[in-house]
């Protein structure tokens, strides 16, 4: 992995490899998604960030590493259980109490909650890494990532009749169990206005923009219009 690491000494370097080793035994069987390719394609992205933000490169790094440990969506009872995921690896590699507690801040605040739920206040660490994240679910990837979890959640590509929802809460964002084109428009097409990182912002433009071709071409395959 490219750490960038002029701000990384050898013995954050060790402690980010024995992190990473880590996680990718826990995502190794992974297929929504959340594979350990994500957490590698998000943990590029986010150091290219924090560079450009001058942000904090070990703290991005721990915490693009474990972002999706103890995500609700991959755990058997749907429940989120950040901390104690978290601190079982980061503890276990010979991350600080300190240190710890501040990824776990982050990683706290990255996922996205609903179209109408406002995005918490994060430390600039904190916006490379959710950032990055929702970069990942954006573009090419994002469109492959959107069918891949459909499609193991077995959701409909498309169905007409059911029209996008307003999530006022995490919860009913949660529960909802739409088909994956209207993913986009109840979250893939809000992250580009939600991006806080001049680096994310100029990254978001292009892939909503392949995101709102592919979303034309779709519409126009699907009625035989194309
Ligand atoms: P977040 O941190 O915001 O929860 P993740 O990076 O963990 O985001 O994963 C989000 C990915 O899961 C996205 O790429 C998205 O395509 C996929 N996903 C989540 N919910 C759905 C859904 N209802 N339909 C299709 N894809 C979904
Ligand atoms: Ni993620």
């Amino acid at each position: 992995m490219n750490t960038r690491g002029a701000m990384i000494n050898s013995e954050q370097r060790n402690i980010i490899d024995l992190v990473s080793a880590q996680v990718r035994t826990r995502f190794e069987t992974d297929g929504s998604g959340h594979d350990f390719e994500h957490v590698q394609r998000v943990f590029n992205t986010a150091v290219h960030i924090a560079t450009d933000e001058n942000a904090d490169v070990f703290i991005v790094s721990l915490a693009a590493l474990v972002h999706d440990l103890g995500d609700y969506k991959l755990s058997a009872d749907g429940k989120e259980n950040h901390r104690d995921a978290i601190s079982a690896v980061l503890l276990n590699c010979g991350v600080s109490a300190d240190d710890c507690h501040q990824v776990i801040d982050i990683v706290e605040k990255v996922s996205f909650k609903g179209n109408a739920v406002l995005d918490a206040s994060m430390t600039t660490e904190g916006k490379c890494v959710r950032d990055a994240d929702r970069l990942d679910a954006m573009g090419a990837i994002g469109v492959a990532r959107a069918f891949a979890y459909g499609a193991l959640k077995k959701r409909k590509m498309f169905d007409p009749d059911s029209k996008p929802a307003v999530h006022n809460s995490f919860d009913a964002y949660q529960k909802n169990e739409g088909h994956t084109i209207n993913h986009f428009y109840e979250k893939l097409l809000l992250l580009k206005d939600r991006m806080e990182t001049a680096s994310g912002r100029a990254m978001a433009e292009d892939r909503h923009q392949f995101m709102l071709h592919f979303l034309d071409q779709f519409s126009g395959e699907w009625s035989g219009l194309k």
